[in-house]
């Protein structure tokens, strides 16, 4: 299997509601491993900027004031197969269809909060990534 990177977005909820390290524990419990974190307030700029694809969706602009209300934490996931791998602990986009046990279905709170951010192929991992991270805050332990 191909070692991959992808990024997850933990968001306000999340952090508001204090599962930060819960959240990072999914990650690691699923053998996916963390090579950069930041917590971050995004601007307004820097929201609309990484959303773009759904700029002219009609929850662009909520989304954009949610994910700008308070900090979030980037991380930069890594192991075998990490683009689909971490799509499948993090459970649907709508929290009310996503599986028992997922990050969603735990600590989402609506399709707007729900709780974190994930690339959704290698594509989007490689602009997604680089939109945040510098090559050299970017860890390896394989
Ligand atoms: P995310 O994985 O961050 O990618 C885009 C985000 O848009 C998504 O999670 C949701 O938070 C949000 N989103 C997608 N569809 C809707 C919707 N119908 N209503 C509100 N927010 C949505």
């Amino acid at each position: 299997m191909a070692v991959e990177r992808t990024l997850g977005i933990i968001k306000p909820n999340a952090l508001n509601d204090d599962v930060l390290g819960k959240v990072i524990t999914h990650y690691e419990k699923a053998g996916l491993k963390i090579a950069a974190m930041k917590m971050t307030h995004l601007t307004k700029e820097k929201a609309e900027g990484f959303y773009i694809e759904h700029k002219e969706r009609p929850f662009f602009g909520g989304l954009v004031n949610f994910m700008t209300s308070a900090p979030c934490v980037l991380v930069v996931i890594e192991g075998d197969n990490a683009v689909l791998r971490n799509r499948e602990i993090m459970g649907d986009t709508n929290p009310a269809d996503a599986d028992e046990g997922t990050i969603r279905k735990l600590y989402a709170k609506s399709m707007q909060a729900n709780a974190i951010h994930g690339s959704d192929s290698q594509t989007s991992a490689e602009r997604e990534i680089a939109f945040f991270f510098e090559k050299g805050e970017i860890f390896t332990r394989f």
